[in-house]
């Protein structure tokens, strides 16, 4: 029996198909289906920085004005008694997973500033994640900010969240870095257990007539999946960290790929969303059977057999490459 078990983050996974944040790991129905067709872990959806700054604001607000006596405070409706907060519905979802669920259950939070909102990371830990990543979606936009202002900025949420939580803290980052694999360097020095490679960045599209932007989101192609495996085989060698592989990752064989580079689990989203839940279960059997095949015992054995150190040469994953590819092109 081959052993499809892998380690990641410090957890003992059954195997390395961890659905990552979507509507899917968000409701306990989909959550079940999905441990039931042999997810091994699965992250919840974000709690983001905006809902919770949007709901503490309001609150201040009210706070403030019943204490002034304010004549503004009549025209605030008082909190109902079974008001619950994004945070409190999140809370209480994480509890719902983890008492109906097996597998490990890693919550997410999403937000850039460093305003004091990973704060509630402490409470994530109380209601018993395994784990949490961290998803920093910074667009820099603004030309005064520099390269290492950005960051800095990535670890000092990292600082902020490791002085609140014990849990093992991994970071989901875009490709977007001047040198990723230095950006993952400084994550694991500070202190982060994992990176996840790479989030995507949706695309806004502009309406041609209302001239408004539209936003925009398509599902991943298996395309998008040589970009993480490129990287994670530059990045393996050089770092003692988790690697969840994400970003495109639908078929077994690319799946293979971001293991044998030293990914340890692949996360997947789109492929699930477009195949439902149950398509795990067809996804572990054929890694299943591509290992017999290949006469690989266990994942372990594959994780890692190909990156940079062992068989596949850096320079084909490098710079020196790129001439090559360029005047491979055969037009048909
Ligand atoms: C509908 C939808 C909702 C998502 N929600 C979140 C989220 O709350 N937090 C997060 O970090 N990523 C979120 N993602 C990103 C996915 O977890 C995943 O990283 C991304 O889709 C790339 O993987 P894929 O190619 O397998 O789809 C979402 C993606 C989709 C399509």
């Amino acid at each position: 029996m081959i052993d499809l078990s892998t380690e990641y983050l410090g957890l003992k996974l059954a195997n390395p198909l961890v659905p990552s944040s979507s509507p899917l790991t968000g409701e306990l129905d989909s959550a079940k289906q999905l441990e039931d067709a042999g997810a091994s872990a699965l992250i919840l959806p974000s709690l983001f920085e905006q809902a919770i700054d949007y709901e503490q604001k309001q609150l201040e607000r009210f706070v403030s004005s019943q204490a002034l006596g304010h004549y503004e405070a009549q025209s605030y409706q008082p909190i109902p008694e079974d008001y619950n907060s994004e945070l409190d519905n999140y809370l209480e979802r994480l509890q719902q997973f983890k008492s109906a669920l097996d597998i490990p259950v890693i919550a997410s939070l999403n937000g850039i500033s460093t305003d004091g909102w990973v704060d509630f990371g402490r409470e994530i830990q109380q209601a018993g994640a395994n784990a949490l990543e961290l998803n920093v979606y910074y667009i820099a936009a603004d030309p005064e900010i520099s390269g290492q202002e950005v960051e800095d900025r990535y670890l000092k949420l990292l600082d902020e969240l490791r002085d609140h939580v014990d849990l093992p803290i991994t970071m989901k980052l875009s490709s977007q870095f001047s040198s990723v694999s230095n950006m993952v360097l400084k994550l694991q020095q500070a202190g982060a257990k994992g990176v996840s490679l790479f989030n995507r960045f949706y695309q806004p599209d502009i309406d041609l007539e209302s001239l408004e932007i539209v936003p925009h989101l398509e599902l991943s192609t298996p395309m998008e999946s040589l970009l993480r495996v490129r990287w994670i085989a530059m990045i393996r060698g050089s770092v003692d960290i988790s690697i969840a592989a994400t970003g495109g990752f639908h078929r077994t064989e690319d799946i293979v790929k971001a293991l044998m580079v030293g990914a340890d689990i692949t996360h997947l989203c789109s492929v699930l969303l477009k195949q439902g839940p149950k398509h795990i279960a067809i996804l572990k059997q054929e890694l299943q059977n591509w290992l017999e095949e290949h006469e690989y015992e266990s994942v372990t054995q594959m994780k890692g057999s190909a990156s940079k150190p062992c068989a596949i040469n850096p320079a084909a994953l490098e710079h020196s490459n790129y001439m090559h590819v360029i005047k491979s092109y055969a037009q048909d």
